[in-house]
């Protein structure tokens, strides 16, 4: 597989954690970035890192994509940007109290940034990239849905919503040159995020749509 000019790869919920590994190990493949998150402190430092290691250009994106109108700035550039071919739909939060004990305005608030915000993106990327004849996109689910009886059950109940509608985007876009991959990252204390985030490139190379590291 040659990693030559792969283009741009936009990721959001970059500041930090699982998608931080994701924007370096596509930065190493020669992909440049555009690093989505609320805290620029953070992604500042990250970009400074990243390009400082690998030469590629690195553009911080601060967006709350809980908010509707930071959403829409993201979702153009996403529709513009034609040197885009990658898209990592990762920002998300977890629960892990009852649902019966959990504040039901920030599972309503949880619910708009791993399903709403997560749609929207797909929506502005995945005809884009049909349009450019090329792209991928990248959903981070959990294996939440496949044992849905360990934690919150409105995150579960996201996590699913992102396996579902992944299977079902991979056979929309299947013919139009888009690849789609869900991935179903365990609780880190199973698996490191390097190794996670090893594990689920090692799927995207192989062509997988549902890749469990
Ligand atoms: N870690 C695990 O064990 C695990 C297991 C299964 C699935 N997952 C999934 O993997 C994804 C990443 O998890 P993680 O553990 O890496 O999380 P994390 O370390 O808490 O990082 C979450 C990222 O999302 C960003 N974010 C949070 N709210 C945001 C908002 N409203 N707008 C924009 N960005 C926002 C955060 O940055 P800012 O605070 O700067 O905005 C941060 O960069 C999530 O979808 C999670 O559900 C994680």
């Amino acid at each position: 597989m040659s990693f030559q000019n792969p283009g741009g790869a936009l990721i959001t919920g970059a500041s930090s954690g699982i998608a931080a590994v994701y924007a370096e190990r596509l930065a190493r493949r020669g992909y440049d970035l555009t690093i989505v998150a609320r805290n620029r402190s953070r992604l500042d430092a990250l970009a400074a890192r990243i390009s400082d290691d690998t030469g590629r250009a690195v553009e911080v994106f601060v967006a709350d994509l809980g908010k509707r109108e930071d959403l829409a700035r993201v979702e153009a550039a996403l529709k513009q940007d034609a040197s885009l071919t990658m898209l990592v739909n990762n920002a998300g939060v977890g629960a892990v109290a009852p649902m019966m004990h959990s504040d039901v305005d920030r599972m309503e608030e949880m619910i708009k940034l791993n399903v709403v915000a997560l749609m929207r993106l797909t929506y502005a990327a995945a005809p884009a990239f049909a349009a450019r004849g090329h792209g991928a996109i990248i959903n981070i689910a959990s294996v939440a849905p496949i044992a849905p009886d360990m934690l919150n059950g409105v995150y579960e109940g996201t996590k699913a919503f992102v396996l579902t509608f992944s299977q079902s985007l991979h056979h929309e876009f299947a013919d139009n040159g888009v690849r789609v991959q869900v991935v179903l990252p365990g609780a880190e204390r199973i698996m490191p995020v390097g190794e996670m985030v090893d594990a689920g490139l090692a799927g995207l190379d192989l062509g997988e749509l549902v890749t469990i590291p």
